[in-house]
């Protein structure tokens, strides 16, 4: 299997709820106009708390700072896991559990923190690029990685780079056991060819703007509904991730799903927010997740970590989950 480090510097951001009104602009020219913006990579959240912005540093440039917009000061990279072909595996799931033993739980061992990007299309792995020595390292054996630099594939070799394990000796806070939320929404997974995004761009605007309708507690406390809404473009590739409420505003016909058109069911990982250093957070939620064979997409956002689970399944993931709990495991 190969193992691409993609040609994207990546900052992760969050803009306050409150703030939103002040980055329309930049925002609907980062989605829409595609002519006026060299950003290659772009993602937009909304979950209850604020809004997060994963990009590359030239769509970053578009958001004037602000004390809306936070910032973490890491420049992240993005991974990406490509199977060639060969159907070794007898699983038939998808996203983050294909990558759980193979990427995820060594990165964890190796207390690299990823922040976890699934998409429509595929998953993309973001690790700090001062981490990148020690990914190289972890992966090499796995993997055959390639760098892409101005759109070519370049082989890394793992002796290239200076044996980044060694400094490995730095405190890493412990993985703690975070607690979960499961609301009641069912989500799906789309995509859209990007030709196509006039046609939804009066839905988009309305969904991700004006939706923002005063909840009397942004804290959702209780397992009822998450206003979840996830928008990404990148490399030229749309994907959206939405609650069926929201769904039935787009008109039906631009969108497409998977032809199974499954429903996903979300578990939101973490009480208070889960910042940026920890690891093994990922790794906790897919590795079960991987030996039950279970799909799941990933999401991480400014505060939590969001996995989406296939609906039928969300009863034995519930059960998982408890029993990590009880220290039984799956
Ligand atoms: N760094 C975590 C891990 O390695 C995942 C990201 C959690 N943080 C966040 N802000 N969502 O497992």
């Amino acid at each position: 299997m190969d193992l691409h480090i993609l040609d994207h510097r990546l900052r992760v951001t969050s803009i306050s709820r409150g703030g939103l009104q002040h980055y329309t602009h930049p925002l609907i020219k980062l989605i829409f106009l595609r002519n006026r913006t060299r950003c290659k990579f772009f993602s937009l959240t909304e979950t209850p708390e604020n809004y997060t912005v994963v990009l590359d540093e030239e769509g970053f440039k578009d958001l004037p700072p602000s004390e809306h917009l936070q910032v973490e000061c890491s420049t992240w990279l993005p991974l990406n896991v490509v199977s060639n072909g060969n159907a070794s595996s007898s699983s038939q799931a998808v996203g983050v559990t294909k990558i759980a033993k193979s990427v995820i739980a060594p990165l964890a061992e190796q207390h690299v923190s990823v922040f976890m990007l699934s998409t429509y299309q595929t998953d993309f792995i973001l690790v700090r690029e001062k981490d990148l020595s020690v990914v190289i390292h972890t992966l090499a054996e796995e993997f055959n990685i390639f760098q892409e630099v101005d759109g070519e594939s370049v082989p890394v070799h793992s002796q290239d780079v200076n044996n980044g394990l060694q400094g490995n000796g730095r405190e890493v806070p412990r993985s703690t056991l975070h607690p979960v939320l499961i609301p009641a929404n069912q989500y799906c997974v789309m995509s859209l060819d990007p030709d196509t995004l006039p046609g939804i761009a009066t839905t988009l605007i309305d969904v991700l703007f004006y939706s923002n309708s005063p909840k009397e507690d942004t804290n959702v406390t209780a397992d009822l509904e998450c206003k979840f809404f996830s928008f990404s473009l990148i490399d030229g590739y749309v994907s959206l991730v939405m609650d069926t409420e929201a769904q039935r505003q787009f008109p039906a016909d631009l969108l497409f799903t998977s032809s199974s058109g499954e429903l996903w069911r979300m578990v939101r990982i973490g009480g208070h927010p889960l910042g940026f250093d920890e690891c093994g957070i990922v790794a906790q939620i897919s590795q079960p997740l991987a030996d039950c064979d279970i799909s799941a997409y990933y999401i991480s956002t400014f505060s939590f970590d969001h996995a989406l689970v296939p609906e039928e399944d969300i009863a034995r993931v519930t059960d998982m989950l408890q029993d990590q709990r009880k220290g039984v495991g799956c």
